[in-house]
Order: structure tokens, then sequence, then C-alpha cells
């Protein structure tokens, strides 16, 4: 067991939200000492015994010289995960960032705020992986790649050395981005589709070789299949 020597509050409470919670409290320095959410969210007062605070209140029970924070919701589109992480980026807590002991992430990387990496995940010599971006289990991030802010690798996903990944992209489960490639802002690759080419911004590409599919310039990009998007 990690000592723990700092003290965390995540905001959000979803699924996803009390994963990362977990990940924290067993496989890091950080003490989960509670969820935050916004007030008019606000359904219950503890999950698995840590409180559950609302966030217009966090600065007064919480000492910001103390604690430290972590955006954890927004799961469903990735224009709310930005927005969430630049409302927390106006407190004053420290942006915290989870690395599992389990992911090979090279020296010479550069990992921002409120990232993740998670277990298996491989990253390269030289990458650069800018602030709120989810490394899911299992990614593999060649040498030299750029991941802009905002974006989600989903498990199993490869980018090929060199290549850059527009802001508030998705890369989907086990898909394949190759190497040298620009990738425009707001991305999405679906699932297990190969790419071999540049893309144009806020444009969904599918397929081996991935083909422009749609764009999404009005909404931006909803991680969940249609036939989901009212569950998860
Ligand atoms: C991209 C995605 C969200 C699209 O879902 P959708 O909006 O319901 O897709 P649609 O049904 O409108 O598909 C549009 C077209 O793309 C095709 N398509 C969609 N997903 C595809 C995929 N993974 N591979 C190949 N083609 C795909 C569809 O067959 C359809 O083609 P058609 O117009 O010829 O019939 C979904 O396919 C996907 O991959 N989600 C990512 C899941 C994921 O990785 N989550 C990560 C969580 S961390």
């Amino acid at each position: 067991m990690i000592p723990k020597t700092k003290k965390l509050i995540i905001y959000g409470e979803s699924a996803y939200a009390q994963m990362l919670a977990q990940y924290f409290q067993t496989d890091s320095e950080y003490e989960v000492v509670a969820f935050c959410v916004d007030e008019a969210y606000k359904t219950e007062d503890e999950i698995k015994g840590i409180p559950v605070v609302a966030l217009e209140n966090i600065e007064i029970h919480y000492a910001s010289d103390e604690h430290s924070i972590f955006a954890a919701i927004g799961y469903k589109s990735v224009r709310t995960h930005k927005r969430l992480f630049e409302k927390i980026a106006k407190l004053s807590f420290p942006i915290a960032s989870y690395v599992s002991s389990q992911a090979m992430v090279d020296e010479s990387c550069h990992i921002g705020v409120n990232c993740l990496v998670l277990a298996g995940c491989i990253i390269e010599p030289e990458t650069l992986i800018e602030d709120n971006c989810f490394v899911n289990s299992g990614v593999i991030v060649c040498h030299h790649a750029v991941i802009k802010a905002h974006t989600i690798l989903a498990s199993g996903s490869l980018i090929g050395g060199h290549s850059t990944v527009g802001e508030s992209s998705l890369i989907g489960f086990h898909a394949t981005v190759a190497e040298l490639l620009e990738l425009g802002e707001e991305t999405l690759l679906a699932a297990g589709s190969v790419l071999l080419n540049n893309t144009e911004k806020h444009t969904m590409y599918a397929g081996t070789p991935a083909k422009a599919v749609r764009e999404h310039s009005d909404t931006g990009i909803k991680m969940l299949p249609k036939a989901l998007q009212n569950k998860g």
C-alpha cells in the first residue's frame, strides 16, 4: 500500500467516478476524502462512507492548501468533460492526475493535470499528454505522439508514433491511429476502426480504413452509440 500523503476530492459521483476513487484509494498517495457534485444534482450524502458535498460549498469545507481535486464527470459528452474540467480549474485547489502503477510510462513523457493513465497502458518516450486526457486501460501511445487536451482514448486503442490527436477527440475501443497523422479537433474514431489519413475537425470516422461518416460541429462528440444514449 502506498502511504497516503495527500487528500483528494473527486468531482462526480457516477460509476466511473467511483471506479476512479477505487484506483486513487488503492494505488496512489491520495486518500479520497469527498465526492462533490453541483448542488442541483446532489441526491445522496455519502457513497461507501465517503461524504458527497455540493461543489458550491467545497472551498468552505476543504482547505485548498491541504486538498487536491480531480474532475471525473462528463462521461457521455466530450464537450461536458471539457466544460467541467474548466469549472474546477477556476477553483483554488491543485488538480491531481492518476497514473496506474501497472502502466509503463517512460520518464521522458509529459502528462498534464486531470489526466488518467490506467493499468496496462504503454506510453512510449517523448510523448505529450495534455490536461484532462483520459487514457483508459491497455492503450498504447507510441513515441513522440501528442494527445491534445480533453481527449479520451478508449481501452485498447493505439496512437502511432509522431501522430497528434486534436483537442477534445475520442478514439474508440480498440481503434488504431497510424503514425505521422494530424487529427483535427473533435475527431471521433469509431470503435475498432483503423485510421490511415489525417482528419477534418468535428468529424466522425469509422471502418478499416476509416472513412468520414458525418460531422458534429453542432453537438460535439456524444460518446455512446445513438441506441444507448438514454442509458449509462
Ligand atoms: C462512433 C459511435 C459512437 C457511433 O455510434 P452511432 O452514432 O450509433 O453510429 P451510427 O449507427 O449512426 O453509424 C453511422 C455509420 O457508421 C457505421 N459505424 C458506426 N460505428 C462503426 C464502427 N465501430 N466500425 C465501423 N463502422 C461503424 C455504421 O455502420 C453506420 O454506417 P451506415 O451509415 O453505412 O449504416 C460508435 O460506433 C462507437 O464506436 N462508439 C465508441 C465506443 C467507445 O469506444 N467508447 C469509449 C468509452 S471510453
